[in-house]
């Protein structure tokens, strides 16, 4: 019995591109994946992946020839690189390497593929893969930056163990993940598509004088891991955070704030057009009554410093703007679940967040472990990646919301 094809991808036309990384091998995977799910495959290779992997597989598994040359005169004659372009609906380049982003961030055009992505109008998808200090290179990130800025989705490697050897972020992201990527792009009707989403995420600082402030641990890692998760489940997003190391993700609208008060504001401004709002950001109950003008120095034994309390950013939208779904985050060393549910209460929440910090826990960490509560429900995620967490929460609010309204 053939079994029918249910995917967002059938007859979906996707350019896979490949430079010239040792996670050539994976793409092979990716396009078995594309081609199952129903979409036509072509395969564009540069010449240094064809040191990698060779085009005959790519061939067999996308059943179309490879095109590898750009001064070709039988391909130009059958598809050349304007054609190609012209024919994709989404272009995916997997692996991207360093060189391949240098080249595409500065519009050289010496090969096929970096011609063709010249040429095209379809969205055009990287997914890095590279050595980790080669990821890390100032060079390489100021071409992500330009890439990005460029409106093209830059799918980030994950970490753990490269090629190489060593151990860091570099690694291209599996096949399955870029092909549900690809897939999402086709999808009608995403779990967020049309909700406007506004984030807070890290933490703030509060000056006590021009050099020294009050902050906490907060990465910001969570709240950046849900900003991208809401984006790819098709909500337009917006997030208003404090200092971190972190980059925005793509395709997302960020503010930059230092402090609880410039927080307070930003949020109570953008939550006018949002319709969720999640508040993950760890933001200073106080702040010094008074920021001396001049360092303070060393003068008595015992210095005292009066603080006052902060605007609470999450009363007062959840307050102000009683139609936003209000998702708060409660950081808890302990009573989890009675904090949280006290919060929810207090400050008028849908939904409250919580999760457990101090002993290595929640702040600065890759993982994290939720218990999700609002008025007559409770759902415990146990310790995961945080994306991987963000995803889900996103999908149990978006349910909350459908029915809502
Ligand atoms: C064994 C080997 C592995 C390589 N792996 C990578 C890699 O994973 N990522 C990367 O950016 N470059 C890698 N390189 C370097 C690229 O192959 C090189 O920069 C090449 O010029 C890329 O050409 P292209 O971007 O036109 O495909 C590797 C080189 C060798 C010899």
């Amino acid at each position: 019995m053939i079994k029918a094809i249910m995917s967002d991808l059938i007859k979906k036309q996707i350019l896979i591109g490949i430079s010239g990384g040792i996670a050539a091998y994976k793409t092979a995977e990716l396009v078995r994946q594309l081609i199952k799910k129903g979409a036509n495959v072509r395969v564009c290779m540069t010449p240094s992946a064809c040191e990698f992997i060779t085009p005959l597989t790519l061939q067999a598994l996308s059943g179309n020839p490879v095109h590898t040359d750009l001064l070709n005169r039988n391909a130009e004659a059958a598809m050349g690189h304007i054609e190609l372009a012209r024919w994709a609906d989404l272009i995916m380049i997997a692996p991207t390497t360093a060189n391949f982003m240098a080249k595409l961030a500065h519009g050289h055009a010496y090969d096929l593929l970096s011609t063709i992505c010249l040429a095209t109008q379809a969205p055009i998808h990287l997914a890095p893969a590279m050595n980790r200090m080669m990821w890390a290179n100032i060079a390489t990130q100021e071409n992500r930056k330009v890439l990005i800025n460029r409106e093209y989705f830059v799918h980030d490697p994950a970490d753990g163990e490269q090629a190489c050897g060593e151990i860091g972020t570099g690694r291209m992201l599996e096949a399955q993940e870029l092909a549900s990527i690809i897939e999402n792009m086709f999808t009608k009707k995403q779990p967020l598509s049309g909700y406007s989403v506004l984030i807070t995420a890290g933490p703030t600082r509060e000056a006590i004088d021009p050099v020294r402030f009050i902050s906490n641990r907060s990465s910001g890692k969570m709240g950046y891991a849900i900003a991208k998760a809401a984006k790819a489940l098709g909500a337009k997003v917006t997030l208003v955070s404090g200092p971190v190391a972190l980059d925005a993700p793509a395709g997302v609208q960020r503010y930059l704030v230092e402090s609880a008060k410039e927080m307070h504001h930003q949020a109570m401004t953008l939550a006018k057009t949002a319709d969720i709002f999640i508040a993950t950001a760890a933001v200073s109950d106080y702040s010094p009554a008074k920021i001396s003008t001049q360092k303070i120095k060393k003068s008595t034994d015992i210095l005292s410093l009066e603080l006052h309390y902060n605007p609470d950013i999450l009363f007062d939208v959840s307050h102000h703007y009683p139609d936003l779904f209000t998702v708060g985050f409660a950081a808890e060393t302990e009573n989890l679940i009675n904090h949280a549910k006290q919060k929810l209460q207090r400050k008028k929440l849908n939904m409250i967040v919580a999760n457990p910090v101090g002993n290595n826990k929640g702040f600065d960490k890759d993982t994290n472990q939720l218990e999700i509560l609002w008025e007559n429900g409770h759902i415990s995620l146990p310790e995961d990646n945080k994306n991987k967490l963000a995803k889900e929460l996103l999908l149990i609010i978006s349910k909350h919301i459908s029915k809502d309204s």
